[in-house]
């Protein structure tokens, strides 16, 4: 995971350089970065000034959609009215044309992958559906997936099953539950994929890196692809990506990464390149083409990349990962497992169940188990509607969701707790 490498300076001199474009004027951008000039005061204070929906909520939804910080909006928007200041002039095409490559390049130095593994994407959900579709799937054959997906980990198999029958296996990603051994039990000779979460939205299991090289060692002798839906991933736990082992790993900018919505990454390791199939291409997959047949895909993941794309988005991508960058993941990372804590703590105190592991395996998704009898749909509307409390629910009608990231505070999870008991006993 990236390190507390660049200086707030840094960023901030980075910020400009980007933003400094005539489109906006250098004074201008001058005060609209400098009035974020780092104030005397604790990291988080700092950080959350930079986040409104911080200060506007109690904001436990970042496993949902995460708000971005102002100067990564400042950056989209930047971007975008210069582009379009003349989008096929050469001078803002040519300027507007690194922003892919410099971003592919830093998510890889951050996730700990080559530039060549990263593709970018639009969404989690894209990402999968690259993996899923990646294999020439016969009648018959089998994926193995566990009972904590997301829909976007789900449809995807339901899709291919209608379409070519391909067998669902479902394995236990309860917290405590020992899912290499789940794995193992459903391997068969039809097995072809394991595509399971690296944290899952719906009770907060974070596979670890010990749980994902057992998996490496039951799957690759036998070829049998291993893909990590990482939409929770990076951000909210430690990640690596070559240290999970796997072959493809999805995500997305637009939650613990804080980016703007609509972004995404897919990763995929370099030997398992040509393996990957890919089933949606177009203009600038190619390294070469001509229209007597022939074509030469990148030698890349960004061949799995085409058409016109957001470029002031992938501006913003890149400078949300600067942002958090110069916060430190590694303090991020430290401070979400301290405040996840201390949310599975508050949840022992109120005698509410916790679906989500304590410990080893503990991600910033935090997941209560209501008193029976609950709905945590109604606890999530009355919170919403009249507390200003974003949490969420999920598939099992008492599990309560609060998504802990660093800008939140003790004195919010505190209020949480406070407003859902006032909530249950009313
Ligand atoms: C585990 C998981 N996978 C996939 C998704 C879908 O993400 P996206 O909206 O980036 O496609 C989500 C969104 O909440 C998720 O939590």
């Amino acid at each position: 995971m990236a390190r507390q490498g660049r200086s707030r300076r840094q960023f901030l001199t980075q910020s400009l350089a980007l933003a400094a474009v005539p489109a906006v004027g250098v004074s201008a951008l001058a005060s609209l970065v400098g009035c974020r000039q780092s104030r005397t005061g604790d990291w988080v204070d700092e950080a959350r000034a930079e986040i409104p929906a911080a200060s506007r909520y109690g904001y436990f939804q970042t496993a949902g959609i995460a708000p971005s910080p102002t100067p990564v909006l400042d950056v989209v928007a930047e971007r975008l009215h210069y582009q379009n200041l003349g989008p096929a002039a050469g001078d803002i095409f040519g300027e507007m044309s690194p922003i892919e490559p410099n971003l592919r390049a830093h998510l890889a130095s951050i996730f700990g992958a080559h530039p060549e593994e990263v593709a970018l994407t639009h969404s989690t959900s894209e990402g999968i559906n690259i993996a899923s579709w990646s294999l020439n799937w016969t009648d018959g054959d089998e994926v193995i997936i566990t009972n904590q997906e997301h829909p976007s980990n789900v449809i995807p198999w339901y899709n291919l099953r209608d379409r070519f029958g391909v067998q669902i296996r479902a394995v236990d990603f309860s917290a405590g539950a020992d899912v290499v051994a789940g794995i193992q039990s459903e391997l068969s000779g039809r097995t072809r994929m394991v595509s399971i979460p690296h944290v899952s939205r719906n009770n907060g299991r974070a596979l670890t890196l010990q749980e994902s090289g057992r998996i490496v060692k039951l799957l690759r002798p036998g070829g049998i692809r291993y893909h990590l839906d990482g939409a929770q991933g990076p951000g909210c736990v430690d990640f690596d990506f070559h240290a999970l082992g796997c072959d493809a790993y999805s995500t997305c900018g637009h939650k613990w990464l804080l980016g703007p919505k609509g972004t995404g990454a897919f990763l995929v390791r370099r030997e398992m390149l040509d393996e990957t199939l890919m089933s949606w291409t177009g203009a600038h997959s190619h390294a070469s083409m001509d229209y007597d047949g022939s074509y030469e895909l990148l030698p890349a993941a960004a061949r799995y990349e085409f058409g016109t794309r957001a470029l002031a988005d992938f501006a913003g991508f890149d400078a949300a990962l600067s942002w958090m960058e110069n916060l430190g993941f590694d303090r991020v990372v430290s401070r979400v497992q301290e405040l996840a804590g201390y949310a599975a703590e508050s949840a022992r105190r109120f005698g509410y169940g916790l679906a989500s592991p304590v410990g080893e395996g503990a991600s910033g998704v935090v997941v209560l188990t209501l008193p029976d009898g609950t709905d945590a749909t109604k606890v999530y509307n009355q919170l919403a509607e009249r507390e200003g409390i974003l949490g969420s629910p999920v598939r099992s009608p008492r599990d309560f969701r609060l998504a802990v990231h660093f800008f939140n505070t003790h004195d919010e999870i505190d209020a949480a707790f406070g407003a859902i008991e006032r909530y249950l006993t009313q």
